[in-house]
């Protein structure tokens, strides 16, 4: 597949590198340019180009980037792009810690349904409840019990199937968290988000979701985080947020 990547950060790098070595023509793109991307598409063997270039004529687009930044994506972006390639949104909001408030998040909107409105096209949210490192390193072949799962939400079942597909091939079961509209159920905070969970667990954890939860514990994360210390491992951040993230959800994780 051509496959376009945006944000070629923790979570958008990782993915171009894996989609180049399971045989995809892949490019990437940042907010500097085709000159600014070449040295890490080079390394991992994609094609640079700017925004327009990574997602014109692509089968698949992957958005990877801080979600205020959607916003300074050019408006025009989509055009020419058939309605029918999927769109994926990695994103996550983090009000307050690392991204500017953003009203109609603050007021509960569906963080991805937001994205979808300033793209003005839908999306499919996938890659936004694994850690950056989990993604990196932990990736199993298919088959092997407890792979780590990845959840999926959209409300295309074509692009749907399409994405688990990926998923899949990068090392994860993909696990179907339903529409858009449900997406709020793998937004951070919740009893599925970065928990280094199998699939049965994930499935469990997605319905033990309970709505607005979430944004009342999203208040108290700065002072959780603090309590790690300042050189967290991977293994105690996923204690954190499974710990946290149990904490007022109904108890059937
Ligand atoms: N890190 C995690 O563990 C994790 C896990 C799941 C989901 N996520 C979410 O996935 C997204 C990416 O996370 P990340 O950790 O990979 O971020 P990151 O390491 O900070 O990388 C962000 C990437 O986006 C690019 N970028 C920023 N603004 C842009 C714009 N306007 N146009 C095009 N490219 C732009 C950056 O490049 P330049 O600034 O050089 O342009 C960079 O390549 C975020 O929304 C994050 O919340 C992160």
């Amino acid at each position: 597949m051509k496959i376009g990547i945006i944000g070629v950060g923790n979570i958008g790098g990782t993915l171009a590198s894996k989609l180049v070595s399971t045989g995809h023509e892949v490019r990437v793109a940042n907010s500097k340019g085709a000159d600014d991307v070449r040295p890490f598409a080079e390394e991992v063997g994609a094609t640079a180009a700017d925004a327009h270039g990574a997602v014109f004529g692509a089968d698949l687009v992957i958005l990877s980037i801080p979600l205020p930044a959607i916003e300074k994506l050019p408006k025009n972006l989509f055009e020419g792009v058939p309605v029918h390639v999927p769109v994926v949104d990695t994103s996550n909001y983090y009000p307050g810690m690392r991204d500017p408030q953003i009203a109609e998040l603050d007021a509960g909107e569906v963080e991805s349904i937001w994205v979808s409105r300033q793209l003005g096209r839908p999306v499919i949210k996938a890659f936004n409840n694994i850690l950056a490192h989990s993604l990196a390193e932990l990736g199993q072949p298919e088959g092997v019990v407890g792979r780590l799962a990845v959840a999926v939400a959209g409300d295309d079942a074509d692009a749907v199937r399409l994405v688990r597909g990926i998923v899949n091939e990068v090392g994860f079961d993909p696990v179907d968290a339903g529409t858009l509209a449900e997406s709020w159920r793998q937004q951070p905070q919740t009893p599925s988000y970065c928990c280094d969970y199998d699939a049965p667990t994930m499935r469990k954890a997605l319905a033990a979701a309970v709505k607005g939860e979430a944004l009342r514990l999203r208040d108290q994360l700065p002072e959780a985080i603090a309590a790690l210390g300042a050189n967290p491992s991977h293994d105690d951040i996923v204690a954190m947020n499974r710990s946290r993230s149990s904490r007022g959800q109904r108890r059937t994780v």
